[in-house]
């Protein structure tokens, strides 16, 4: 097989947690959507006084924020704000605990909040609202995913990558018990 076509390749399904996982969202589409957002959010702030910084929410964010930020056209900045997981489960905790604030002073800055994916929509609206005490000059949320059957807050999401089912996924950083964040693609829990 030759590398281009191994590397677009993934798999139909894969294990993890000794659960069954089907491919969901592939590298191609992913990659595909990612630059769409990116091109949205280069003219979106394309005419600001200073830089969009990009706050991504490790660790699950990680993958998606290289890949935004690589395909933004514009000049920016980025930093990490690290919340707790899900632990091992495949539920939402419903409590946020905070690991690493932000480093960079976001008084007066723009501020796009990145995310993996809004499930309950809990921890985006726990980060907005913390970051919206450091007086930012705007203030706007992406995510790759959101789970709009989750929903248990009210969250405004400017940057929305897919809509997906209420079911767990796994891949492109999003893991399951610290695992499967290395896949290259995304992938749902088998129901069945
Ligand atoms: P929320 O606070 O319920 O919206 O959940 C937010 C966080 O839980 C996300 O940033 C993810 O890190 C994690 N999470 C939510 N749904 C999933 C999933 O389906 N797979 C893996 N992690 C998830
Ligand atoms: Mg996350």
């Amino acid at each position: 097989m030759d590398t281009a076509t191994a590397t677009l390749s993934a798999p139909e399904t894969v294990f993890c947690q000794n659960e069954r996982f089907r491919l969901y969202l592939d590298e191609p589409t992913i990659r595909a959507r990612v630059n769409e957002l990116a091109g949205q959010i280069s003219e979106d702030y394309a005419d600001t006084e200073t830089p969009p910084i990009l706050i991504g929410v490790l660790n699950g964010a990680f993958m998606f924020v290289a890949d935004l930020m690589r395909a933004l056209s514009i000049d920016c900045e980025v930093d990490f704000y690290k919340l707790s997981s899900y632990a091992a489960a495949k539920v939402s905790a419903g409590a946020v605990t905070e690991l690493k604030h932000v480093d960079a002073d976001l008084e007066g800055r723009h501020v796009i909040v990145v995310e993996d994916i809004v499930d309950t929509g809990i921890s985006m609206r726990y980060i907005l609202d913390r970051i919206g005490e450091m007086n930012p000059a705007t203030l706007r949320a992406a995510t790759l995913l959101r789970k709009p059957e989750a929903a248990q807050v009210e969250v405004h999401l400017d940057y929305v990558g897919f809509d997906i089912k209420n079911l767990f996924v796994i891949g492109y950083g999003l893991d399951y018990g610290q695992l499967a964040r290395n896949l290259r693609a995304i992938y749902i829990l088998d129901a069945e």
